[in-house]
């Protein structure tokens, strides 16, 4: 078994070529404008959305293959866990509490891309990532690994975003 800073590691250079089981799994959804267009907002610290959203994916993509769940749904919802079109920092109150609403914003924005109603699974990873500052807890295992997996990411990606400035000074 992979460690989890190695598989963090890898997630920062996903390609076609780099990846490829992985990349198949989520080809269509990494390639839309949708999708890339996360790379335009700020998700923690300077780290853009986009490159959050991808190594929360290949994590619970990594996680779910290693225990025989299904990896490839929690590959694709992991991607479009965090699919709303705002930057969270901005004092707008048409978005806030941002914690607690954007899983929802999620969830309608990934079926309009899906061209229609999500499944089951796909519809809980995405709705339950925020557990347990939303209440209701995710339902499916494949729910909980994402939910890890987007914690695991945020702390790393807030750890290297110190380092980085702490190196500059
Ligand atoms: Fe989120
Ligand atoms: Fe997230």
């Amino acid at each position: 078994m992979k460690k989890l800073g190695f598989i963090y590691d890898e997630s920062l250079n996903i390609s076609e070529k780099t990846t490829p089981e992985y990349y198949e799994c989520v080809k269509d959804l990494l390639e839309s404008e949708e999708v890339q267009s996360l790379a335009t907002f700020p998700q923690h610290d300077f780290i853009d959305r986009l490159r959050h959203v991808v190594s929360v994916s290949y994590i619970s993509y990594c996680l779910c293959k290693e225990r025989s769940l299904d990896y490839r749904t929690a590959a694709r919802a992991g991607l479009l866990h965090d699919l709303y079109y705002y930057d969270w920092h901005e004092n707008d109150w048409s978005h806030r509490p941002h914690g607690y609403r954007h899983p929802g914003f999620a969830v309608k924005n990934a079926a309009e891309l899906c061209g229609g109603e999500l499944d089951k699974l796909t519809f809980n990873i995405i709705k339950r990532h925020m557990w347990p500052l939303t209440v209701i807890p995710p339902k499916y295992k494949e729910s909980y690994i994402v939910c890890f997996a987007d914690k695991y990411c945020a702390r790393k990606e807030y750890q290297a975003c110190k380092e980085q400035k702490r190196t500059k000074k």
